[in-house]
């Protein structure tokens, strides 16, 4: 997969699905599976470290994922997450930190979060020096303290801020944006008026794909946000075989 496959799904009305990664084993198999995209996002800092949010994950760490994701994946585009405090204070630390995950792994673009004037200055820098950026707009993680988690764009002056947003990130050299936790209609407004894809997550089925933390579509989460569904419960599976496994051994059943 590659981007001008990704807009041409766009121009057929051809959906984009788009799941996060952040192992080898896991994105062995989500590739396997025919995913379109598989995006090493921030939200690993969560479900595969343990913290209470997006902001402690250090661009270090991203890279030792980005890497381990990049061994198990030949066929869906890889975009990995700009972690926080690793590409707002300028385009030029931006670039520092995108230019190295796309040298040191084989993730072929970077996200970063909010459509402002200074962000836009810096998807513009990265684009016009060959980084493919995916824009994310309404509820974005990072900004967690000042936004929360709450649904973004409920009143009109909130939509239209997302809407200019996205129109901006499309003219500033994005080819992607995700649309996160907003009404479903100001996204279908947005993906009818952008020529590049829209990725959905908790905003409805008129974007152009949907993306779902993978943790949460496989019910591993013991609390996943009201908008991703479960697409299987692997949380009690997993107890069950274990619960299986040391009853057995207790019992002298295994080893047979
Ligand atoms: O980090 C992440 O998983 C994301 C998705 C929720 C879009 O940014």
């Amino acid at each position: 997969m590659n981007i001008n496959q990704l807009l041409q799904k766009k121009q057929k009305g051809q959906k984009i699905s788009v799941l996060t990664a952040w192992d080898f084993l896991l994105a062995q198999i989500l590739d396997q599976a025919g995913v379109d995209i598989l995006l090493i996002g921030d939200s690993l800092a969560m479900v595969a470290l343990g913290y209470e949010t997006t902001l402690p994950l250090s661009a270090e760490a991203m890279l030792h994922h980005a890497q381990a994701v990049s061994r198990g994946v030949s066929n869906a585009f890889l975009v990995c997450d700009l972690p926080f405090l690793s590409y707002e204070g300028n385009p030029q630390q931006a670039f520092e930190t995108a230019g190295r995950l796309l040298k040191e792994s084989r993730v072929q673009s970077v996200k970063l979060e909010g459509g402002h004037p200074d962000m836009l200055e810096t998807v513009s820098f990265l684009t016009r020096r060959g980084i493919p950026v995916m824009g994310h707009v309404g509820l974005t993680p990072q900004s967690v303290h000042q936004l929360g988690y709450r649904k973004q764009g409920k009143t009109e002056e909130a939509a239209d801020r997302i809407f200019q947003e996205a129109i901006a990130l499309q003219e500033a050299g994005a080819f992607s944006i995700v649309l996160e936790h907003i009404p479903s209609d100001l996204a279908g407004r947005i993906t009818e008026a952008l020529s590049i894809p829209t990725i959905g997550i908790g905003a409805g089925k008129k974007c152009d794909g949907q993306v779902l933390v993978t943790a949460d579509f496989l019910g591993l989460t013991e609390k996943a946000p009201p908008f991703a569904p479960a697409y299987v419960d692997l949380r009690s599976q997993i107890k069950s075989a274990v619960t299986a496994y040391c009853d057995d051994v207790s019992a002298e059943r295994f080893p047979e």
